[in-house]
């Protein structure tokens, strides 16, 4: 797999620095009920407080290597290591969002955040936690909506509070799967300028799976480029633009190269 600037050089870029959080090395997945193979030797290393985003085709395996690397699914070959321990199952410094924020109707805001304590330790532990569900809602732009049920929350405000319930648990990683694809063009560039900010402050380590390569350059600092199943990954796209990113970067010559050079795989049939 190359690592290439935007300028085509090879070179080290950001994402590929710094100490390693998640080590994937040669990982592997058929669903054998219908002999479909998923992925095919993965390999990625996603390193403390970097941004990595995987783009690929529908179907070719990108879902099932989030969760993979959640615990939620076994590999049939290869290795995941968080933190230098292999993933075995579902962990507490794992944060996962999908593309539904699927808040429970009958719980507030507040209670919906919480939940994920309360399931791991208890009723009486989650409630402690409501001055750090209020920090959180404040954080995403949320105060004073922490009463409300999801039914009167803006498709947008309900990602937020997602985002909450994922980040109340302090995962030291952030797993993210398509996240805000069934939000409109101007919430979701608001959410993903929102994420960025977020991220940067608690100096997440965030792997986001997308079908947009603009959505992909605005937050990365590598995107990884998957194959048509089984999915592997054809090149990974160094994107050395400046941090904090604005949207009017999409307006930069180099943003739209990086879009370009993506795209490109559309035409070497990487997305067929
Ligand atoms: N539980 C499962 N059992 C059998 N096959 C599965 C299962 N989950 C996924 N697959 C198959 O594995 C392949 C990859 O699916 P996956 O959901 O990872 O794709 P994806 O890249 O996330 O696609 P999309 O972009 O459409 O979300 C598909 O062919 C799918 O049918
Ligand atoms: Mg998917």
């Amino acid at each position: 797999m190359a690592v290439l600037s935007m300028a085509g050089e090879a070179v080290a870029p950001v994402g590929l620095m710094g100490r390693p959080v998640y080590e994937l090395r040669g990982v592997s997945k058929t669903f054998t009920r219908r002999n479909v193979q998923a992925l095919d030797k993965v390999d990625l290393v996603l390193r403390e407080g970097t941004f990595s985003s995987i783009i690929g085709p529908s179907g070719c395996g990108k879902s099932t290597l989030l969760k993979i690397m959640a615990g939620l699914l076994p590999p049939s070959s290869g290795s995941v290591v968080l933190e230098g321990k292999p993933v075995m199952g579902p962990r507490r410094d794992i944060g996962m969002m999908f593309q539904q924020a699927t808040l429970f109707p009958w719980r507030t805001t507040i209670e919906n955040i919480v939940l994920p304590i309360e399931i791991r330790d208890g009723k009486a532990a989650a409630r402690t936690k409501h001055d750090q569900a209020r920090q959180l809602l404040d954080l995403v732009g949320l105060r004073g909506f922490e009463s409300v049920y999801p039914s009167e929350l803006s498709g947008g405000m309900a990602q937020r509070a997602a985002i909450c319930r994922m980040l109340i648990t302090e995962p030291a990683v952030l797993l993210l799967d398509e996240p805000f694809s069934a939000l409109d063009e101007l919430s979701r560039d608001f959410m993903n300028m929102e994420l960025q900010r977020i991220c940067l402050e608690r100096n997440a380590t965030s792997c986001l799976v997308t079908h947009s390569i603009p959505e992909a350059v605005i937050l990365s600092d590598v995107v990884y480029v998957m194959s048509s199943r089984p999915g592997r990954f054809v090149e990974a796209i160094t994107v050395d633009l400046p941090r904090p990113r604005t949207l009017d970067m999409m307006s930069d010559p180099r943003f739209g190269a990086l879009v370009h050079r993506i795209r490109s795989h559309l035409d070497k049939g990487a997305f067929q």
